[in-house]
């Protein structure tokens, strides 16, 4: 079941920055966000918002080939996940997300959450990011719990 749905379309890297950010505002671990979206389509700019949110000062790149960066927040835990490069589900099980996914204190975002498949945990938000222009994006927010 769907409890909300938000549409926002940003028109700057910046105003993606500020909706991570505020959404930030609105998450208690522990919590998944799963990102949806093609290259460039601006989920790590989201991301930075979005951790700047969660008052983490540290720069925040995507973990394509690491996978897994681990932030320390002030009252969590922050993974952020970059799903671009796996290939299955066996790789997946080897990064451990499903313990991420129970850790209490554990923040979970998650780019290129296409590649879940299976694993994708029942509540969780799901953040979709779509280039309507070379500075626009639609970005759909929605709530699964
Ligand atoms: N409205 C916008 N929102 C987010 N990024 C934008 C926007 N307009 C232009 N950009 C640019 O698009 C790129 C998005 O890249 P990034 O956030 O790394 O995407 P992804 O992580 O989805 O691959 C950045 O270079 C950013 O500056
Ligand atoms: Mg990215």
């Amino acid at each position: 079941m769907i409890f909300e749905e938000k549409i926002i379309i940003t028109k700057s890297d910046n105003q993606t920055q500020n909706l991570g950010f505020k959404f930030s505002k609105k998450i208690t671990p522990p919590a998944a966000i799963c990102l949806y979206g093609n290259l460039g389509s601006g989920k790590t700019t989201f991301t930075k918002g979005f951790a700047k949110g969660l008052g983490i000062k540290e720069r925040i790149i995507s973990p394509t080939f690491v996978i897994v960066r681990e932030h320390e927040a002030k009252k969590s835990l922050f993974y952020h996940i970059d799903l671009y490069r796996i290939e299955n589900e066996k790789e997946l099980k080897k990064i451990g997300i499903n313990d991420l996914f129970l850790e209490k204190k554990a923040i979970v975002l998650i780019e290129w959450a296409e590649n879940l498949d299976n694993l994708l945990p029942k509540k969780r938000w799901d953040i979709k990011f779509e280039q309507i222009e070379k500075n626009k994006r639609r970005i759909t927010i929605t709530s699964n719990f």
